[in-house]
């Protein structure tokens, strides 16, 4: 080796060996292989050196160059791993890992999704209205005379404007049919408000899954088939659904929906789970008024609808006693959903 390089590289492996941190052996670096380094400075006068020897010399170039990086490389590794062993001190390995709490679907989310995912099955496709109704889609053009109870101020939230806080999703099927071309088929979930006293199955803000389908041939055995498929689905095949006669202004005949809940240890008790009837003809008229198409001829087609409360589903289903559980956020509840 050529006795000028042998002697940079003998200094700068000292400077390597010397250094005691990062930083140190970081300079180390710099005034050997860098740019204005001691080995590069000596590369550079391979010009002046005679031909015959620049191979020898060159060779001995790299060859210091290679120890000289292998040097640094070994000298890096041994800081890393003190910085490594370091930092693993004061540490208590035995220490319980903390635990990683998984977010989750509230309970309403998945019984919103479920009853979705099984109606879309059966062809209905998702709408929307707004949470804040005028008299019209919530009432009139639902056959709601001005009297009906529904409409009073003690039980309604109404705006100065006069508009409300929708008291059902039966709004979203007037705002459907006020443009959609029939056949209509349609689910939409959403809030409803009413000024109840809250207690253990009320709240002033609940939820609801409103359902419509007009066609030519729309029956009532076509409604009960519908929805008995639906309460099997959602809550196992042997469970018993019934229809009882009801009153609602927009549908005839009307119906509300009991399922019969079996409770461990408890007497088997039916609870009201939704409305539901065929469409009322007036509210097809009502709405031919607003199109002045026709396009909902009561002599050729026919609908059923129904309204269920996806809280009480839930409520159901997980055999919750006191439905502001829903809404309080407790984690010590909600965890049980995770
Ligand atoms: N809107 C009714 C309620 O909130 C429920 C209902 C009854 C909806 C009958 C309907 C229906 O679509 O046909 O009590």
């Amino acid at each position: 080796m050529n006795e000028q390089i042998a002697s940079i590289q003998t200094a700068a492996l000292e400077l390597i060996a010397a250094a005691s941190d990062e930083r140190s052996l970081d300079d180390a670096r710099v005034s050997t292989l860098g740019k204005k380094g001691t080995l590069s400075l000596a590369g550079a006068l391979i010009k002046d050196i005679p031909n015959e020897e620049k191979a020898a010399f060159g060779q001995s170039l790299n060859a210091a160059r290679t120890t000289l990086t292998a040097a640094l490389e070994e000298k890096q590794t041994q800081f890393q791993q003190q910085a490594d062993q370091a930092a693993l001190t004061g540490i208590d390995l035995t220490l319980p890992a903390r635990s990683i709490h998984t977010g989750a679907l509230h309970p309403l989310t998945q019984i919103r999704h479920e009853a979705i995912t099984i109606l879309r099955r059966m062809g209905f496709a998702l709408a929307d209205g707004p949470e804040i109704e005028d008299e019209f889609h919530c009432f009139d053009a639902l056959n709601t005379p001005a009297d009906h109870p529904a409409r009073n101020e003690k039980d309604t939230f109404y705006f100065d404007s006069g508009k409300l806080l929708r008291t059902h999703t039966s709004s979203v099927q007037v705002r459907t049919m006020e443009t959609a071309q029939p056949p209509i088929r349609i689910i939409a979930p959403g809030s409803a408000y009413r000024r109840d006293e809250i207690d253990s199955t009320h709240l002033s803000v609940f939820n609801q899954l409103e359902g419509l389908f007009v066609d030519t041939d729309v029956t009532l055995p076509d409604l009960k088939g519908t929805l008995e498929y639906f309460f099997h689905e959602m809550f196992g095949n042997s469970t018993e659904v019934r229809f009882r006669p009801h009153f609602f202004p927009f549908t005839e005949p009307s119906f509300e929906i009991d399922v019969k809940l079996q409770r461990k240890g408890e007497a088997p008790r039916w609870i009201e789970v939704a409305g539901c009837g065929m469409v009322d003809p007036a509210v097809f008229e009502s709405i031919n008024g607003t199109r002045k198409d026709n396009a909902l001829d009561t002599e050729k087609l026919t609908g059923f609808a129904f309204g269920m409360g996806l809280d009480r589903l839930a409520m159901i289903r997980w055999a919750i006693k006191d439905i502001r559980l829903l809404i309080e956020n407790d984690t010590r509840f909600l965890s049980q959903f995770a």
